[in-house]
């Protein structure tokens, strides 16, 4: 079955037959063991895809190694290549099969280096990504405030931003602006900044901008090989270079500050479009889930003006009536990145049920009701939303014993806010901060966890998005009036998307599941805690599951069949 999909050039593909490539590029292509080799046939040349010149161009900056402070600290001139690369791109970590060659050796750190698309396709325990790594926590360029690596597991950017409602990002809702989140990653630790460089981190970027000369474009698809200033400025280019009228600014002009607003602006209209496959429509069409749907004519979305609850109940109850279900066989389509059949048959249709079906009076693990969809809501199979559902409590406890993280002491708002550096995170206001409460547990010093939300609601620090939080927060808490709603956040975490996660594992915000098993296990001992009430702040619909070691199969296959070709980048 073939459906109609817009499609995009990916990023070294392309590369692999453009003619005219800078040297630096080539360099990093012949590290990239993706298919671009001496041997392999000339590509046929692609049309050139009608992807908005803003996101090409935030794309290009999103690939770019010169926005870090190794390229600042270290650079012999904007337009030249680094002596030597710095250390942290050496190579990728993968929790699977060990280290591997890293695509951007010999530059400094992009954003790219934690969230990968096509660079290592065809790599066994690689391939395509959806904008993730393959490892439980990402190494970052230079050791602050006791981190060397990412607090969390880099999260797949696929799907996630351009969502319905508000746009939470990051685990722990630290952003709800896309743009917000680009300025901050790149004047920030992943990019080996500390908080008292953050002057020189947006005159640097700013500064690369400027003197760019066009030469470090890593594809002919990137806008052309313009340089940053003349794309920016948006005249006289061809029309496919043009980037719309409100992303415009002459950067030689402009201010620092708005030179990187600018590129803030582009990076997320990127990354805001990164898409799964849909139909025009907007509809998905990608997976054999979404085959399955199709081929059984059941409803692939919400009615207008209906609940993304009401929907997954609607289809629960279409699903469990169908008497003569149509599976999908590889008949129907197949796989270029994944070695699976391509199909949905009778075990993935009992794991759709699982899924789907919620308790309805849990006592043990016997009903077969997964009630994953209370918050893993189809089409997106994310609520956008946050809950407590025991991955910091199993870390802290695998660590400290059992019980352990019921009895960490964690303060009320007004002691939080009365003594800021030792309980928050790190920010340009409070560069010495402890970040005790978004850390990963550690034996050598039992203060520390991860307790998600936690760490940003009611933050002074991070203003931003807690408009969006307190709405969500005070429709959600009982008691939303006592400490505001603060402590109904402990050990949140944003409900990930659940599509082509193959692509994006491990999983969890630490990273500590490898496989699709080891989450519903995960699940089968979480929601038994949660009934015996010793799952701290564990979210009420986890008691309403009810699944044993017979329905992780079914629920493995169904994760699966959520598998789809992602390439675009
Ligand atoms: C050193 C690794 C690293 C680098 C470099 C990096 N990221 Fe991330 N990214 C992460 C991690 C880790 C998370 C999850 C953070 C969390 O939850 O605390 C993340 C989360 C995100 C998310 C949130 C996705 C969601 O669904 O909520 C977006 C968007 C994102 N990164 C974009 C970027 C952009 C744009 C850049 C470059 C400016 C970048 N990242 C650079 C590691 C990295
Ligand atoms: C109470 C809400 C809730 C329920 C019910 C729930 N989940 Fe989750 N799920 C989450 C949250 C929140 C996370 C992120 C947790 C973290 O990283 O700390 C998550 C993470 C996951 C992940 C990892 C995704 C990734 O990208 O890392 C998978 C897979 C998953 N859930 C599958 C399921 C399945 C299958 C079920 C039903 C058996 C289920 N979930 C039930 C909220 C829920």
């Amino acid at each position: 079955m073939t459906f109609p999909t817009k499609s995009r050039r990916s990023f070294f593909s392309a590369a692999c037959c453009s003619t005219a490539l800078p040297l630096a590029l080539l360099l990093v292509l012949s590290l990239v063991p993706a298919g671009c080799g001496s041997g392999a046939a000339p590509a046929p040349e692609v049309e050139k895809d009608a992807t908005p010149a803003e996101q090409n161009l935030g794309e290009r900056i999103f690939i770019d190694t010169r926005f870090a402070e190794y390229f600042f600290a270290n650079n012999s001139g904007i337009n030249s290549p680094l002596a030597t690369g710095d250390p942290v791109v050496a190579q990728v970590q993968n929790v699977y099969s060990g280290p591997m060659p890293g695509p951007f050796a010999g530059q400094s750190i992009n954003c790219r280096s934690c969230h990968f698309v096509v660079e290592f396709q065809g790599v066994p325990n690689a391939g395509n990504r959806t904008y993730a790594d393959f490892t439980n926590r990402s190494p970052i360029p230079l050791t602050m405030n006791g981190f060397d690596h990412t607090p969390r597991n880099a999260m797949q950017m696929v799907g996630s931003l351009a969502t319905p409602g508000a746009t939470f990002l990051h685990f722990d809702g630290e952003f709800v602006d896309p743009a917000d989140l680009v300025k901050t990653t790149m004047t920030g630790r992943n990019f080996g900044w500390s908080p008292a460089q953050y002057a020189t981190a947006i005159a640097h970027i700013a500064n690369v901008i400027r003197q760019d000369n066009g030469d470090n474009v890593p594809s002919q698809t990137y806008t052309d090989g313009y340089s940053y200033a003349a794309v920016f400025a948006g005249t006289g280019l061809p029309a496919q270079d043009t980037i719309a009228a409100k992303y415009r600014i002459n950067v030689t002009t402009a201010s620092d500050d708005d030179v990187v607003n600018a590129v803030a602006a582009v990076v997320a209209a990127y990354a805001e479009g990164l898409q799964f496959k849909q139909d025009e429509y907007g509809r998905y069409i990608g997976s054999p889930y979404d085959a399955f749907l199709r081929m059984n004519h059941l409803p692939v979305q919400p009615n207008a003006g209906e609940s993304l609850a009401a929907y997954n109940q609607r289809l629960y109850g279409l699903v469990s009536k169908l008497s003569n279900p149509i599976y999908v066989t590889p008949a129907n389509g197949s796989f270029k990145y994944h070695s699976q059949p391509y199909q949905f048959g009778a075990t993935e249709l009992q794991g759709l049920l699982i899924f789907l079906k919620a308790a309805v009076n849990p006592t043990d693990g016997s009903q077969h009701a997964g009630n994953c969809a209370a918050c893993h809501q189809a089409p997106y199979f994310t609520d956008f939303s946050f809950h407590a559902t025991g991955v910091a409590q199993e870390e802290y406890d695998s660590v400290h014993g059992s019980g352990a993280f019921a009895q960490l002491a964690v303060p009320d708002l007004a002691t939080r806010n009365a003594n800021y550096d030792a309980y928050l995170p790190v920010t340009n206001q409070h560069p010495n901060a402890s970040e005790t409460f978004r850390r990963a547990a550690t034996s050598s010093n039992p203060g520390y966890a991860d307790l998600g939300l936690w760490n940003i609601y009611l933050n002074p620090d991070i203003p931003n998005p807690q408009n969006a939080l307190q709405s969500l927060i005070c429709a959600l808490a009982a008691n939303c009036a006592a400490d505001q709603g603060l402590a109904t956040t402990i050990a949140q975490f944003k409900t990930p998307i659940l599509r082509d996660l193959e692509d994006s594992a491990p999983y969890f915000h630490n990273g500590s599941k490898l496989q699709f098993g080891d989450v519903i296990n995960f699940y089968i001992d979480t929601s038994a805690l949660a009934r015996a009430g010793q799952l701290r702040n564990g979210d009420p619909a986890l008691r309403n599951m009810s699944i044993d070691d017979s329905d992780v199969a079914a629920l493995v296959a169904f994760l699966q069949s959520l598998t789809e070709d992602y390439d675009d980048a």
